[in-house]
């Protein structure tokens, strides 16, 4: 630490412990806040919940306001959006020197999938199904934005979703609710690490609370209107999730539920979240959510939104300036009380206290912490493994991939063969795309002097300029193998990105048809925030692999699974669908009274389409690798409440891979409908070819409870099927009875 920070650092730890002298020696953290509490004006609480924004903005209109003015006057509790050593530092500066409390500020940002190292989209990196590097890539944006002076991430993004109209799938962990509960632990703990106090971790933020992935029509912001035994089933417990693994905050989501906007929402944000799981961190809304109660039509005026709000639960307000402007009238009319007022300033304080904020408001950052942390190569280098790992093989004729290694002329073609913007993907925190590793330039890296790369964009990712495509077919003429990249902008996902044709965009399909008809070897490259409907693609396309947006290191990570470094091991989390009008399609659905029976295709008067089959494209888990696996041996048995699964799984193909065996349950008579399979384990496994392993996982009554009408969890004895197999479409079956 410089001289500078020191001398900084102790002015403040002396001003701020002179606030605690008149009450005594020693104070615990709560006595401390108490203490605190008891100085402050009632402008100057309110101050404490109030999220303001001294950068830029991104999602949204914020007031323009002098920020440094009111931090000085103590109206300032958080700040949004503001990183980097100096500028955080100077705000920071502010707080606990100017103004009269000296009470620290929280900086907040969205880091979602990396801060200046930046990872696969979250969509993505949960296809690794792989926790461990989860986890990491979380302790490393920790590590990154916690050097940049951020102590806070809104993220995990734990919102389940359906329908991949929605562009915020791009955000989550895709559509399973057990599968996104142990990618939400991962993740806040990857964040938070083991002590919040250590300044190399970030405060999570579990978001967007709650069911805000469940939008009529997957419009974003739309309606969610669904039954309670759905929302605790399936909604709800990956928030829970984030709370049993001590996120210390939660935002509120933009959706009303059952029309009850979240923001307003009592029974969501104090009975659930406080008194029936215990929350004790604090509840920020989204951006500007309080003041859009009156466009939902529950408050008339901003100073009806902020009292509901405060009752419904809401510490802070981010961005709305509705607390700001309204709550001291409040308590002056009553309406509000100072109770509630303190309730919320000590989760506030206490989240501080809690990231060691009083005792080093600056948290140890320095610009030598900053250039040491920004970047590192053992970062990037984590970074391309992931990229690699969350590429999903949708498609792999005749073993086209791996590009063979007799190929000496690849020709990249397609308007994302070359684009760093579009590496990124969206929500890029402190990203910087000119860093960024194009498919073009991986596959360059990877090629040394052996093979040339050629390129040509063919077409405009969102248009209908057929202009490029003779370009891109006499350049496909002259090569012995062609990389098509294909896909969507990077904008065309995350918030307000919603879709309602999730087909390639533009001309795309058009020119992949030219260029598939030169009759080369084609690899398509997908890039998307989203499931797309690409039948028209895959009809043609012999070989199609997903890479999502990869971020710093796509390019290097996909050129390591198409030269066959990497053998693909993703499997996708969500449901690829036919068409849009399959939508919602997911995997744990319901049998139905008059389920389609695919061995009697005629039969008219069943549960089905008249002019597409019911089964998605590729299904929830799917994902293919250069080797093949066999799965036989299922045995199930039960010991007392312990039920024991194991299978022979083996590496049938001529090369080492990684496979991740996915186990489902399905009981096949409850009180009330159960879905046809429920992921219930999966073990990410390493085999050598021609290798066998038996894969052993242990199930308890636990994993077979669910909710019922009266909104209690429990299991119902009677008769199971297990299912252990490579997806959702998983066929080894045997059947158990438990008492
Ligand atoms: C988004 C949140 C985000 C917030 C702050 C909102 O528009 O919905 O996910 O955390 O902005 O950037």
């Amino acid at each position: 630490m410089k001289a500078m920070d020191i001398l900084k650092k102790g002015i403040f730890l002396f001003s701020f412990s002179i606030l605690f002298i008149s009450a005594g020696a020693q104070h615990t953290g709560n006595d401390r806040i108490e203490i605190l509490l008891k100085k402050m004006t009632l402008k100057e609480k309110i101050g404490q919940l109030n999220q303001a924004m001294a950068g830029w903005e991104v999602t949204g209109p914020s007031a323009k306001v002098n920020c440094r003015e009111l931090i000085r006057e103590g109206k300032v509790g958080a700040i949004l959006n503001t990183y980097m050593v100096d500028s955080v530092m100077a705000l920071q500066r502010i707080a606990v020197e100017e103004s009269r409390l000296k009470i620290p500020l929280i900086f907040g940002n969205d880091v979602i999938h990396g801060h200046c190292t930046i990872f696969p989209i979250p969509l993505g990196q949960a296809a690794s199904w792989d926790l461990d590097a989860i986890e990491q890539s979380e302790q490393i944006a920790a590590k990154e934005a916690s050097a940049e002076g951020l102590s806070w991430t809104f993220s995990p993004m734990v919102d389940i979703s359906r329908d991949p109209r929605w562009g915020r799938v791009a955000e989550g962990a895709g559509e399973d609710t057990w599968l996104g509960c142990r990618i939400a632990e991962a993740r806040v703990k990857g964040f938070q690490g083991k002590d919040l106090k250590d300044p190399r971790s970030i405060m999570a933020c579990a978001k967007h609370f709650g069911a805000y992935g469940a939008p009529q029509a997957g419009r974003d912001y739309n309606t969610v209107d669904m039954s309670m035994i759905s929302l605790y089933e399936w909604y709800l417990p990956t928030y829970k999730a984030c709370v049993d693994a001590g996120a210390g905050s939660i935002m509120t989501s933009f959706n009303e539920i059952n029309g009850t906007p979240s923001t307003s929402n009592r029974w969501l944000l104090t009975d659930l979240l406080r008194k029936s799981w215990g929350f004790r961190g604090f509840v920020v809304t989204d951006f500007g959510s309080i003041s859009e109660l009156i466009s939902h039509g529950v408050a008339v005026n901003e100073f009806q939104a902020a009292a509901l709000a405060m009752h419904a639960g809401v510490d802070m307000d981010m961005m709305s300036r509705a607390y700001e402007n309204s709550l001291e009238e409040l308590v002056k009319e009553k309406k509000v009380t100072l109770t509630e007022i303190d309730n919320a300033v000590r989760n506030v304080l206490l989240a501080k206290m809690k990231l060691g904020l009083f005792d080093d408001p600056y948290r140890g950052i320095s610009k030598e912490r900053e250039q040491k942390e920004i970047m590192a190569p053992e970062y990037l280098a984590f970074a391309r493994k992931m990229v690699a790992e969350c590429c999903v093989l949708l498609k792999n004729d005749k073993g086209t991939l791996p590009i063979p290694v007799t190929v000496k002329t690849i020709a990249v073609i397609g308007p994302l063969g070359d684009s760093k913007r579009n590496m990124l993907g969206n929500w890029t925190s402190a990203g910087d795309e000119e860093k960024c590793v194009t498919l073009l330039e991986g596959l360059k890296n990877k090629a040394g002097n052996n093979v040339s790369i050629i390129y040509e964009k063919g077409c405009n990712t969102n248009d209908q300029d057929r202009g490029g495509f003779k370009a891109a077919v006499d350049l496909a003429s002259k090569a012995d193998f062609v990389v098509l990249a294909l896909g969507e902008d990077e904008w065309m996902s995350g918030e307000a990105s919603s879709r309602a044709n999730i087909d390639l965009p533009g001309v795309q399909n058009d020119l992949a048809e030219e260029v598939i008809r030169t009759g080369k070897p084609v690899a398509v490259v997908l890039f998307s925030g989203r499931p797309l409907a690409i039948s028209r693609l895959n009809a043609i396309a012999p070989a199609i692999l997903e890479t999502w947006f990869g971020g710093t290191e796509a390019g290097n990570g996909i050129a390591d699974i198409l030269s066959g470094d990497y053998n693909p091991s993703g499997k996708i989390t969500m449901t690829f669908p036919r068409s849009v009008g399959q939508i919602p399609v997911f995997y744990n659905c319901k049998n139905t009274g008059r389920p389609f029976r695919p061995a009697e295709p005629d039969q008219k008067y069943v549960s089905r389409y008249l002019d597409l089959p019911n089964d998605p494209l590729y299904p929830f888990g799917y994902g293919l690798s250069y080797t093949t696996f066999f799965y036989s041996n299922l045995k199930v048995s039960v010991n007392g409440n312990k039920i024991l699964v194991a299978a022979d799984v083996k590496n049938t193909g001529n090369r080492d891979g990684i496979e991740v065996v996915q186990l489902y349950i399905h009981q096949k008579v409850g009180s009330i409908t159960r879905p046809v399979k429920e992921l219930r384990g999966f073990k990410r496994i390493s085999l050598h070819k021609g290798e066998t392993a038996r894969i052993e996982f242990t199930l308890t009554s636990d994993d077979l409870a669910f909710y019922h009408p009266d909104l209690k969890k429990y299991y119902e004895s009677g008769e199971f099927e297990i299912f252990v197999g490579g997806s959702s479409n998983a066929s080894l079956t045997q059947s158990f009875l438990f008492k």
